[in-house]
């Protein structure tokens, strides 16, 4: 056990705006408190590529403001590979690693969960556009989907005037509808539609007579936000991908807007576009407030390091950063409180 003190910093999972935030918060709160700190590449598959950097003051400066992260990320999982666990937790020991901060949503968080009851030093901060972590109010990443989907609904609200058309925008989230209540809530939608509340026939027949009777008052458009993961007569609509980092195939949320937009057009008479925000709603720059959450989450991981509350990770309850186990988050995702739905419902139609 050598006597310098190291921490390791991972991301997980999709990328999103912030993680670089985060990183350099964690990074230099690490070495004002007397830590090296290392960076482990593209998520848990650089313990596993011995594919490592030093992180320091140079390297994190000037990275606040950047997308994506410096350090890659993976969706490769060492639960998914004969050994896995033993590997990370080998690696962890031959780095001399006090403690691991992991940057995940809920998939790589549980992940995290699975190795601290394996005695892995792991601290996690939540960070996902979806916002489905249970234990923080945001995560990382969130506010920044739900700005760039209300500007795009907001670019969609004038064309559909122009033009007289119900205007669909997809947007992601998988089985949350986060950042289709609150997008669509800052936009004054005409309709929101979420996995949480299943689009079943009659749902789907007083969606269609909503808009056609906005025709018939003379408000001849609409706009309306759908996300990827809503159930269309009790089913999603999903793509099937190569899973590269785990050598299998991966089934995708994406595509229920198309459909839905030829029912739509096919039972009301409505003229209507579909449109996809896709990965461009997990890109470029973070916002404002993404960028001060990441900031406090990352140096709430090292105080969480410091104090050996492993198992934890950072959370935002109310205004306050505090912490939350990862045990809660392994219990599944948190799904639309349907109270914020109903705030935005009342202005539908
Ligand atoms: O979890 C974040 C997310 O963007 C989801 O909203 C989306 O369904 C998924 O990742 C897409 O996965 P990938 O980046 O692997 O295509």
């Amino acid at each position: 056990m050598g006597n310098i003190k190291r921490i390791g910093i991972l991301t997980g999972g999709g990328d999103c705006p912030g993680l670089n935030a985060a990183i350099r918060a964690s990074t230099k709160t690490a070495i004002q408190e007397g830590y090296e700190v290392i960076g482990i590449k593209n998520g848990w598959k650089g313990l596993f590529d011995n594919d490592y950097e030093l992180l320091d003051y140079m390297r994190t400066s000037g990275i606040i403001d950047r997308g994506g992260t410096i350090l890659g990320t993976s969706r490769f999982s060492p639960l998914r590979i004969d050994n896995g666990p033993k590997v990370v937790l080998d690696e962890v020991k031959k780095l001399d690693l006090t403690g691991l901060i992991v940057l995940g949503g809920e998939g790589t968080l549980t992940v995290s969960y699975k190795m601290f009851q394996m005695n892995l030093p792991v601290v996690g901060i939540p960070k996902t556009i979806d916002n489905d972590v249970r234990g923080t109010d945001y995560s990382i990443g969130f506010q920044t989907a739900v700005q760039i989907a209300t500007e795009a609904l907001d670019r969609l609200r004038s064309t559909a005037e122009s033009h007289h058309r119900v205007m669909l925008l997809e947007v992601m989230g998988r089985h949350a509808g986060w950042i289709a209540t609150y997008a669509g809530m800052a936009n004054g939608a005409d309709a929101i539609l979420i996995p949480e509340i299943p689009l079943d026939e009659v749902k789907l027949e007083g969606l269609c007579q909503m808009l056609k009777k906005r025709n018939e008052k003379g408000i001849n458009f609409s706009v309306v936000v759908v996300a990827e993961g809503v159930l269309l007569e009790g089913k999603t609509i999903v793509r099937e991908f190569p899973d590269t980092a785990n050598r299998e195939r991966r089934e995708l949320l994406g595509g229920v807007g198309k459909v839905l937009g030829e029912i739509i057009e096919a039972k009301t008479g409505l003229e209507t576009r579909v449109s996809s925000l896709d990965y461009i709603q997990r890109g470029g720059t973070p916002v404002a407030y993404d960028r001060s959450l990441a900031t406090a989450f990352g140096v709430k991981a090292i105080a969480l390091i410091q104090q050996k509350k492993f198992g934890e990770i950072t959370a935002l309850r109310g205004n306050g950063i505090s912490s939350s186990p990862l045990a809660e988050v392994a219990k599944g995702i948190k799904k639309v409180y349907i109270n914020a739905y109903r705030v935005a419902e009342r202005f539908f139609g």
